[in-house]
């Protein structure tokens, strides 16, 4: 089978073809370097980037690979959570091809897809516990296959990725500045009590990193020095870092990571039903190198098989979600054209037709 993904519920504008859980070909817009301009994402600006690119991206998937639009036999299209105007553009223009070229229609949940995304990769194993660490969302889920997941866990304040991005920009680092945050920390010392782990002492499976974000801003405002360090960096490029800014980062990084890994272990500890067979990490932050060293040790350390998507399919991407409307397809589920976009804080309703089993 062969399925077109359609992704743009933030800010990168993305196609893929999948056949048969491989991915064939895709093409991505990312529109970073507006919204870098204006330090966060700007959705009415991602709206109109998305509606501007999406129609030349999707005649240029299918010229480049000399494929023909009748050819495709289902298209996955993210439905939500994500900013809403931004999700109407992909879900107008895969209803418009669904009618016109008569498709059959899936709209996928972008976490979901997000956490199956290593499935492109290798044989994903059923349950796994999936930890989704993105600069929208920290979700901790039982994933008990390839179209059925229990939410365990959620932030309830600031997203891992979020907290990565406000520390880089308290240092005047560009937005968004989770990875070089990472590039600053690599090789530099950590100190592991610098900074805290709040709400980990608890039995609950939620997250909050607003705590951490306020203990840094109170250590930046007693260490000047460090700041005006992270305004060189911009000026002048990573070589420009002092030791205590790439120290600072370390730690803070540090922190990030060992508050997913206590949640992680927890989960681990009150896990029912059948043994797990794998951590799944995913989403954009899975991509740093302190959360994955971390999980790597927990997933050791529980004899669980950690799973992690290559760097490519950490961030957002529409193999993903290609990827995830065909499982959803092969299990019985499509949407037609009432296919409704849902905004982030709201929960994807189940409303698939034609559920079997
Ligand atoms: O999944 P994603 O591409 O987009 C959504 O939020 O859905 O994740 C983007 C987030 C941003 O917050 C970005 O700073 C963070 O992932 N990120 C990182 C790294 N690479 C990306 N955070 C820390 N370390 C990294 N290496
Ligand atoms: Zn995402």
């Amino acid at each position: 089978m062969l399925c077109l993904g359609i992704e743009t519920s933030c800010d990168e504008t993305a196609l893929a073809l999948v056949r048969d859980g491989k991915l064939v070909a895709s093409v991505l817009a990312s529109q970073a370097d507006t919204h870098s301009l204006f330090g966060g994402v700007v959705p009415e600006l991602a709206s109109r980037e998305h509606y501007r690119y999406i129609g030349p991206l999707y005649d240029m998937l299918l010229a480049q690979n000399g494929i023909d639009q009748r050819a495709v036999e289902l298209i996955a299209v993210t439905r939500g959570p994500g900013l809403l105007g931004c999700i109407l553009v992909g879900l107008a223009f895969a209803k418009g091809l669904a009618l016109g070229v008569n498709i059959p229609l899936v709209g996928v949940n972008h976490l979901h897809a997000h956490l199956l995304a290593a499935g492109l990769e290798r044989p994903l194993a059923f349950p796994a516990l999936g930890l989704l660490v993105s600069g929208g969302h920290t979700h901790l889920y039982h994933m008990h296959s390839h179209t059925k997941f229990t939410l365990l866990g959620r932030t309830l304040d600031d997203a891992a990725g979020e907290a990565c991005d406000k520390f880089a920009k308290m240092l005047g680092l560009p937005y968004p500045g989770g990875a070089m945050v990472d590039k600053l920390s690599q090789g530099a010392a950590i100190h592991a009590k610098l900074f805290p782990r709040p709400y980990t002492n608890n039995e609950s499976l939620d997250f909050s990193y607003s705590g951490l974000k306020t203990a840094a801003a109170t250590y930046l405002a007693k260490h000047p020095e460090l700041v005006e360090a992270g305004h060189a960096v911009r000026q002048h490029g990573l070589e420009a870092a002092s030791v205590g800014l790439r120290e600072v980062c370390a730690s803070y990084l540090h922190a990030v990571a060992d508050t997913l890994r206590l949640k992680t272990e927890k989960a681990l500890n009150l896990w029912q039903g059948d043994v797990p067979q794998s951590l799944v990490v995913a989403g954009g932050v899975a991509a740093n190198s302190h959360v994955r060293t971390m999980l790597a040790q927990t997933a050791t350390r529980h004899g669980i098989e950690l799973v992690l998507p290559s760097l490519k399919l950490c961030t957002d991407n529409a193999a993903m979600i290609a990827y995830s409307g065909e499982c959803l397809y092969k299990s019985g589920r499509r949407h037609d054209l009432r296919l409704s976009a849902i905004p982030r804080g709201k929960n994807i309703p189940d409303d698939y037709l034609q559920v079997i089993g």
